[in-house]
This record gives C-alpha cells, structure tokens and sequence, in this order.
C-alpha cells in the first residue's frame, strides 16, 4: 500500500513544504530511505523502525521504501521521524488517509518512541497556515512557539502511539491556545535601569542618541568606569516590541533551537553579549548546518563587543559587510538564503593595555604600545561606528549623590518620540532609521542650511573626515534633530553630531 505525509523542513528562517511517500510492497524485507537525505535524515530509517517496534508495531517482512520530496533540495535534521513513521503506518493501513488530510508532522523520535523537540518549529507551522494546512501534529515542548501562528490548529505530542490514538479518533487532543498574557513582554530586563547608573551624563545622552536612530556606538574608557553596565541598560530604553518584530526575531530563535521548552516568542528586545573569543561562524552565521550568528540574534535589539580590540581582527572585519546590509546572506547547495541582522552594535573598549591612557599619572604604557592596542580596531571599521563616546571614572563625590536620576522609562518616552519622527518620514522608503539612509536619501531628507554647510566643511578638514564619515556625521545629526522635534538639522544639532566623531582623530590619529 502507498501512503503521503506532509512534513517541512527551515531555509533561512523561512520554511519548506516536504512530502514524504510511504510504499509497502511484496519483496526482500527492507526499509529503505531515498530523496537526497542528510546523514541524520539517513539514520532516520534506524529510529523509527525501532521507535514503531518498541511502540508496539509489527513491521511486515515486506519491502517498504519512504521517499521525500521535492527530490532537488537536500533534507537535514531529524524533524522527519515523526512524519516517517505515520507514513509508514498509514502504508500499512493502520490510519486512514482521511485522517492525515490537511495535516503536518515534525518530531524527532527516541527509540522507545517518544516525541522529542526540534528546531525551527515556528517558521514551519507558519509556512504550513500559509499553503492551507489545517492542523500540525509537534512535540509538546515546541508547541507553545507553534500557537502563535493563527488561523491554524496545533497540538503538541509526546509520544507516537499518541499520535496513532489520536490520528485514529481513539483520543481526545485540544489544540495549544495561547492566552493574551503570553504574548506580553515579561519587562524582566526592568530590574535593571538606567537611574542605577551615577553621573556619565554625556554618555547617557550619546546613548539615547544611538538608540533613537540605531546608530553604532563605541563607548572608550578606563576599567571601571561603568561601560558594560551602561551597554546592558541599552535595551531598557529601546521601544517594546511590537508583534510582528517579535515574531521576527522568534522565526530567528526557533530556527536556532534557543527558544526555551514552552517559550511562544521572544518578546523582549535582544541584547546579546558573546565573549571575544567567538569564532566568525558563531558571530556572522553560516557553518556546514547553517544557523544564524549572534547578528541575526541580535537582531532588532542591541549586539555588544565588550571589550572590542580583543575580537579576532579578522571576525571583526567580516562584521562590517552585514553592518552595511542589515542581512546576511547564505549560499548553499539548497540555494540563497538571508538572515535578518538589523541590530545596534555597541562596543567597548579601553584605550590601551592598562586602560588609563591618556592619563599619564596612571598609565605608563609606552606612546607605540598604546598605537599598537589601538589599532587593533581598524580605520574602515571605525568608519562604520556612528558616534563614540569618553566614559571617564565618576568622581568620588557624585557616586555618593543620591536619587534625581533618570529612570529608563523617561528615555525611552524620548527615544520613542524621535522613532516616532523617523516612521513618518521614511513611510514610503522601506527604512526605518536614520542609520539606514542610502546617500539619496540624505540629499533628500539631511540637507543642510548656509550656517551649517559652513560648519560641516571646516569640520570635514579638521578631523580629516572621508566620505563615509561626513554621511555617518549627517546621519547623527539628523537623529539629534529628531529628538529635539526638529523638522531642520541646525547648528546645534550639527555640532553635537561632530562631537561624537572627534574621538577618532584623539586617540588614532
Ligand atoms: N557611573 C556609575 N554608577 C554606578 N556604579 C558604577 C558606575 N561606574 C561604575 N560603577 C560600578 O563599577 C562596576 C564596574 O563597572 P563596569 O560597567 O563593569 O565598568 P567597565 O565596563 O567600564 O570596566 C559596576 O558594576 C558598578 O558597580
Ligand atoms: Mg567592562
Ligand atoms: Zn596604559
């Protein structure tokens, strides 16, 4: 007898339609598995013949060959046991093919037939709503990340006989309905705040900056001195997600199998932190199974290199592509495929090895060690940094000072009004932020007053700006300006823009 099954499998954070064909026929007893299969596809055939014999199935001594299609894409993983051992039970006749219509499998199955969890369920169920499926059958720890897709049902599953007994009528399964609370933002990360954080006024403000236009920001000072704690309050400001960017950012997290075991969506905006000693697959993406890099993990949220100058130089440059793009993009046997990386980059980084230059009474670091440490950042990455930004010691009076702080909730008032300004206007541009202006668009939206030329074309020779540099400045002021509610950029505006280049030419010039 012949059976079909409907499967999917992850491309990218998108998914693909798999089918997989059951046949039973007289012959040699064998299990056979075709259709251009991975190897952990291939050791499928050893699961689920022992899953569905430890299940308490009798395999016939007949020759029985599953074929998955489309023949032209090669299958990876082992979300196809499951939808292998239904087909197989169906080609014996065990389920009615009435029961299998409109229906999709994924579940990995252990050998004494439990359903166990997979990657990249979310993409796959949301595929499924898209081609008209009406249910899909998962394991019970992915459910939850499953029910988010509307408009179709799923149910969670834990082993194949429950399956059987459900597919066959014999037992009851609700399908997984989320309740609104699910879908809210835990604010777990409101613990910390930015009213922790004493004095670094200037800092804050840069921050507030980068955050409003998503501009990359590079904070530079002594140890100490309270970088990486003003980096992990960053997300505090930064506006809620709404559902369509959870969603987003969650396609890229079940993919990656980082969704906990009940977890519906990521909900909170991304801070990833990942130590210097990460290797370029891990932080760009890709690899022999491609999964997405701490750049698609990050994105629509906040990547942080703390201390930036340890990275492996060479890691670091190939940053500065997917910086550019927003994405980054994959080439396989199985075709093109793009993870999404829009995200602000925030860097760390002490001046020299000791950490207290220029601060001649503290660092005795000779003049070519600390040109040695520097630049281990290069000039056209450096380029690609928006606004940078001295993070000095506190003075030991104003650690002391008590309340009047601002809460991370007044920022992000701020921070949302200019958003605000930046939706409108790039309505019909496919941008969101001021970082992402094309140079078109800067002639068109950052044009500069008689005052202000003036000023940008002494600041261009005074700290030997190039021209990535001069658009990087526009695009900061233009920020700036939005924050201030300003429809023009104005001297003002410009001025505190070149500010936050000037450290490039005090200390790597
Ligand atoms: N401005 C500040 N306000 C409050 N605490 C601070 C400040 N700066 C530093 N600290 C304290 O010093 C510790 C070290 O700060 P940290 O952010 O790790 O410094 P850095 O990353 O610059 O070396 C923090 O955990 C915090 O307790
Ligand atoms: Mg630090
Ligand atoms: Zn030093």
């Amino acid at each position: 007898m012949f059976s079909k099954v409907y499967s999917g499998t992850v491309l990218g954070i998108d998914s693909r339609r798999i089918t997989v064909e059951a046949d039973i026929s007289d012959g040699l007893p064998v299990f056979d598995l075709v259709g251009y299969l991975g190897s952990e596809v291939r050791e499928a055939r050893e699961r689920v013949r022992i899953s569905l014999k430890n299940s308490g199935y009798r395999l016939p001594a007949k020759r029985i060959t599953i074929n998955l299609s489309p023949a032209d894409m090669r299958k990876e993983g082992t979300a196809f046991d499951l939808p292998i051992a239904i087909s197989v039970l169906a080609a014996l006749g065990l389920l009615l093919e009435e029961s299998l219509k409109d229906t999709l499998f994924i579940g990995e199955l252990s050998l004494n037939g439990e359903v166990k969890k997979v990657n990249g369920v979310l993409p796959i169920v949301y595929m499924a709503y898209e081609q008209g499926f009406k249910r899909c059958i998962v394991p019970s720890c992915n459910v939850r990340e499953g029910a988010v897709v509307k408009g179709i049902e799923v149910y969670g599953v834990d082993s194949l006989t429950q399956v059987a007994e459900f597919l066959s009528g014999n037992l009851h399964l609700a399908p997984c309905c989320l309740q609104a609370e699910d879908l809210k933002p835990s604010r777990e990360d409101t613990q910390i705040d930015f009213s922790d954080i004493v004095g670094q006024e200037l800092a804050k403000r840069a921050i507030e900056i980068a955050a409003c236009g998503m501009h990359n920001i590079l904070l530079i000072g002594p140890p100490g001195s309270g970088k990486t704690m003003l980096a992990r309050r960053i997300p505090s400001i930064l506006p809620e997600l709404s559902f369509e960017e959870s969603l987003e950012i969650s396609k890229i997290y079940s993919v990656s199998g980082l969704l906990d075991n009940n977890q519906s969506l990521i909900l909170n905006r991304p801070f990833r932190s990942p130590h210097h000693t990460i290797t370029t697959t891990a932080l760009t993406g890709g690899g022999r199974f491609p999964m997405p890099g701490e750049i698609s993990l990050a994105h629509m949220g906040v990547l942080f290199l703390d201390e930036f100058p340890e990275f492996n130089r060479k890691t670091i440059e190939i940053l500065r592509q997917p910086l550019e793009e927003n994405e980054i993009t994959i080439t396989r046997l199985n075709g093109t495929f793009r993870y999404p990386a829009n995200l602000m980059l925030c860097t760390a980084m002490n001046p020299c090895n000791c950490g207290y230059y220029p601060d001649r009474n503290k660092c005795h670091c000779s003049l070519s060690q600390v040109r040695n440490y520097l630049g281990k950042i290069s000039r056209p990455l450096l380029d690609r940094i928006d606004i940078s930004i001295e993070v000095p010691q506190s003075d030991y009076k104003d650690l002391n000072k008590k309340g009047g702080r601002e809460t991370s909730a007044a920022i992000r008032e701020r921070v949302m009004k200019g958003r605000l300004a930046q939706t409108e206007r790039y309505k019909k541009d496919r941008i969101h932020f001021n970082s992402q202006l094309t140079t078109r668009m800067l002639q068109e939206y950052c044009a500069l007053g008689k005052k202000e030329e003036k000023l940008m074309e002494e600041a261009y020779a005074r700290l030997n700006l190039s021209a990535r540099t001069y658009h990087r400045v526009l695009k900061v002021a233009r920020t700036i300006a939005d924050l201030d509610g300003s429809e023009s950029i104005q001297e003002k505006h410009l001025s505190e823009a070149i500010c936050y280049r000037s450290m490039d030419k005090k200390y790597w010039d």
